[in-house]
């Protein structure tokens, strides 16, 4: 695991963009697993705008969110399809057939779980996958003691993640749905590399948790530290309850991999 700290929200989300266009173009068939949440939207704006500026290339290249809610139709606004449909999709040439998202409408959940992971397995496995970090400490919607060994399934979503996510419900927890389908954390941890995005303050605590702390299912985002290539950046907020801020920035300033990514501030 390595920790990319940079001065604010907009430079570490512009940092991760750049890190998915680079393996983009080096891989025009990548296989991109995505997430949504209120983090990812900028991730998502620099996307878009590397594709409109400099013609960053989606036409071949497949993508597998995370979650979805149960419950939701695709044309539902707080639906994720329906937030990857105005966030990224819609705005970048993807062919729209090689987006997958879990169906939250699948009568069987149980097969609609397991035509996910063979669809991933089938698409060759995921190439890389972007993450954020729940309030819980959970990466998709892998809740505390989800096990870190678990495949896509369905779960409910703990109170806190409900009350985290509420302001996308008009601020009323009781629109939230109590449940989701989510890729496990041993369907997660076999992508070919992982990068986190957290930012803020609010997150500052977790993350010293999830990167610092013992590998817990207690804290699911934890169990990153066990993949071979995962990369977390934070902003200068959320890398506020970090121990070993001095180490990271010395490896970012020595790293070759991050060369071309010093000095750079972000626009905002
Ligand atoms: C969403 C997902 C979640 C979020 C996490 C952070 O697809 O998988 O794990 O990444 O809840 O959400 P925000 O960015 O809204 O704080």
């Amino acid at each position: 695991m390595e920790v990319i700290i940079r001065p604010n929200e907009g430079a570490a989300s512009e940092l991760v963009a750049k890190l998915i266009a680079r393996k983009l173009r080096a891989r025009p068939q990548l296989v991109l697993g995505l997430a949504t949440g209120r983090t990812m939207e900028h991730v998502y704006d620099h996307l878009s705008r590397l594709h409109r500026e400099e013609g960053l290339d989606f036409s071949l290249c497949r993508t597998f969110n995370l979650d979805e809610y149960i419950g939701l139709s695709p044309d539902d606004p707080h639906s994720y399809r329906y937030y990857m449909n105005e966030r990224l999709f819609g705005r970048v040439n993807i062919d729209l057939r090689n987006t997958h998202l879990p169906s939250g409408l699948a009568p069987d959940l149980r097969a609609e779980c397991q035509h996910y992971e063979d669809l991933i397995r089938d698409c060759g496995g995921i190439d890389l996958q972007l993450l954020g970090i729940g309030r819980s400490g959970h990466i998709g919607f892998n809740e505390p003691l989800s096990a870190l060994r678990s495949r896509t399934r369905d779960k409910a979503l703990t109170p806190e993640t409900i009350a985290q996510n509420a302001p996308m419900f008009g601020d009323d927890p009781a629109r939230v749905p109590r449940r989701a389908i989510t890729m496990g954390v041993g369907t997660i941890l076999e992508s070919g590399r992982c990068i986190v995005l957290a930012t803020g303050a609010g997150k500052a605590d977790i993350v010293a948790q999830a990167v610092e702390g013992p590998i817990t299912s207690a804290i699911t985002a934890s169990a990153l530290q066990l993949h071979a290539r995962c990369t977390v950046v934070v902003d200068e907020a959320a890398a506020g309850g970090l121990k070993g801020t001095e180490y990271y920035r010395w490896i970012f300033e020595n790293e070759p991999e991050w060369q071309e990514f010093r000095g750079q501030n972000g626009r905002d």
